[in-house]
């Protein structure tokens, strides 16, 4: 038995790869005596997990980091801890805005965090290590059962870091160049997980279909399909410029591969794209849909796109209407350009103003909110194998979970289908989900 030393409280901002880091330190900790807690007044250590993609998330680090200074005036002892991409990207200076921190640690020094907080309490410096690494010790580290959420379902580190370099993005220099996991340790974890009950792996990178751990990515995605336990794969984030014949191919050879790819498409404007330096047109990017449709009839897709990147005219603009019009997403996230520290587009002059950015995303998402409801009203009455999630937050009587399309479903149901597998038949679309019930046989 672990003596209880105190609590944990770790926020999330950014993306999948933050969730997963914020489970890694929670499992790391908890080995060592710190148990998580949702009550941020009762913590011994607070850790905040950041991201720096948009200036918007930077500015949200920055306020939330200054909030917690009560805390640490309140309680003397306490641990504030700032991790992920806001860490990395700001090292030593934000010691100098927010004084009162006790440690930051950058994307490639995770691992570290239980042993610099047992020395950290007998120790008053501010401890700073943003150091880049040949190998990424965390990618090694494994989430307890108990941190995953729900606990049928799991990450995978495959890959850390990009070298895209696309014009407007701060990510390949807070987390780094693509650096692979070896596919052994990925195949271990992954036999593991399914031995425990994991029937849903999704396997994370900035850049996946880079993955050179030894092996390809199709045979990364060929061998973990032939994992007994497995039921469902998924990957983010995918690059259409790497989005090679055979990848595509897995789609209709593997029967656990999910039908569903997330595949950012940034800009429909031929321009625009190579402003940014995606190295794709609109027709690539067109025919790698028809491409995954054709090897798979009913394969879903979301995509990430902002507006108002430099230069970009109405006609530009009008070029990403027309795109999403042609694929119908069935989830878009979608944003307005701003400028991050370090990148090529920095040099460019942002010459959208900023309420034109506001009503170029606004027509964009309207239209898009149609799309989704139109798509979900097309999958009314038809039945689908469902993997239950958990208990819906408006109905105790009802579950919820997805499809391999990744919809989100919501019907009748009670605690003891979590984790299973069902069949659902969709009574009724909504803007963002669906709603069925149970169909005969599950
Ligand atoms: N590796 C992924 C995700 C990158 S960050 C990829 O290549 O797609 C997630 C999304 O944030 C990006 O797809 C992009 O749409 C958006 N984004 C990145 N930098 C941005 C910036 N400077 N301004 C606005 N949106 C940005
Ligand atoms: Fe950023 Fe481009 Fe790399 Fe994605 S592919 S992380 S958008 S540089
Ligand atoms: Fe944000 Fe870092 Fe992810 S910048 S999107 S948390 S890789």
């Amino acid at each position: 038995m672990i003596t209880m030393r105190g609590f944990v409280k770790i926020f999330t901002y950014g993306c999948q790869m933050n969730d997963l880091d914020t489970q890694k330190m929670y499992s790391m900790l908890f080995k060592k005596g710190w148990h998580p807690t949702t009550d941020t007044s009762r913590a011994d250590i607070i850790i905040l997990n950041t991201c720096s993609v948009r200036q918007k998330a930077y500015e949200k680090a920055i306020s939330n980091l200054g909030r917690l200074k009560k805390y640490k005036e309140r309680k003397p002892s306490l641990i504030v801890a700032v991790m992920g991409c806001v860490a990395q990207q700001e090292g030593e200076n934000i010691i100098k805005r927010l004084p009162y921190l006790d440690i930051v640690l950058g994307t490639h020094q995770l691992h570290k965090l239980p042993d610099i907080i047992d020395g950290e309490s007998r120790c008053k410096r501010p401890i700073v290590d943003t150091t880049f690494d040949h190998h990424i010790l965390s990618m090694d580290v494994i989430p307890l059962k108990r941190f995953l959420t729900p606990p049928h379902k799991a990450y995978i580190n495959i890959m850390q870091g990009c070298n895209n370099f696309c014009s407007y993005c701060i990510v390949p220099y807070v987390r780094g160049r693509e650096i692979s996991r070896d596919y052994k340790q990925i195949l271990d974890e992954i036999e593991n997980l399914s031995k425990n009950g994991v029937k849903e792996v999704f396997l994370l990178g900035q850049n996946v279909n880079s993955y050179r751990g030894g092996i390809t990515f199709p045979e990364l995605l060929k061998r973990i399909n032939d994992i007994d336990g497995v039921e469902r794969i998924r990957f983010t984030t995918s690059h259409p410029k790497d989005m090679s014949d055979e990848l595509i191919e897995c789609f209709g050879k593997l029967d656990k591969l999910c039908n569903h790819i997330h595949l950012p498409f940034q800009s429909g404007s031929n321009s625009v794209l190579k402003a940014m330096n995606r190295n794709y047109t609109r027709q690539n990017y067109l025919r790698l849909i028809e491409k995954l449709k054709s090897v798979k009839a009913d394969m879903a897709f979301s995509s990430d796109v902002m507006v108002g990147f430099p230069n970009e005219t109405e006609q530009d603009f009008l070029q990403t209407m027309d795109l999403v019009n042609a694929v119908r997403f069935d989830n878009l996230y979608s944003f307005k350009y701003s400028p991050r520290p370090g990148t090529k587009a920095l040099s460019m002059v942002d010459n959208v103003p900023i309420i034109e950015k506001q009503r170029r995303l606004s027509i964009l998402q309207e239209k898009q909110r149609q799309i989704i409801l139109s798509n979900n009203l097309a999958r009314v009455g038809n039945v689908y194998d469902v993997i239950v999630d958990g208990i819906s937050k408006r109905d105790p009587k009802a579950v919820y979970g997805r499809t391999t399309q990744n919809s989100i479903v919501n019907f009748k149901g009670s605690s003891e289908i979590i984790g299973s597998t069902v069949k659902v038949k969709i009574e009724k679309a909504n803007p963002n989900s669906l709603t069925g019930e149970l169909a005969d046989g599950s």
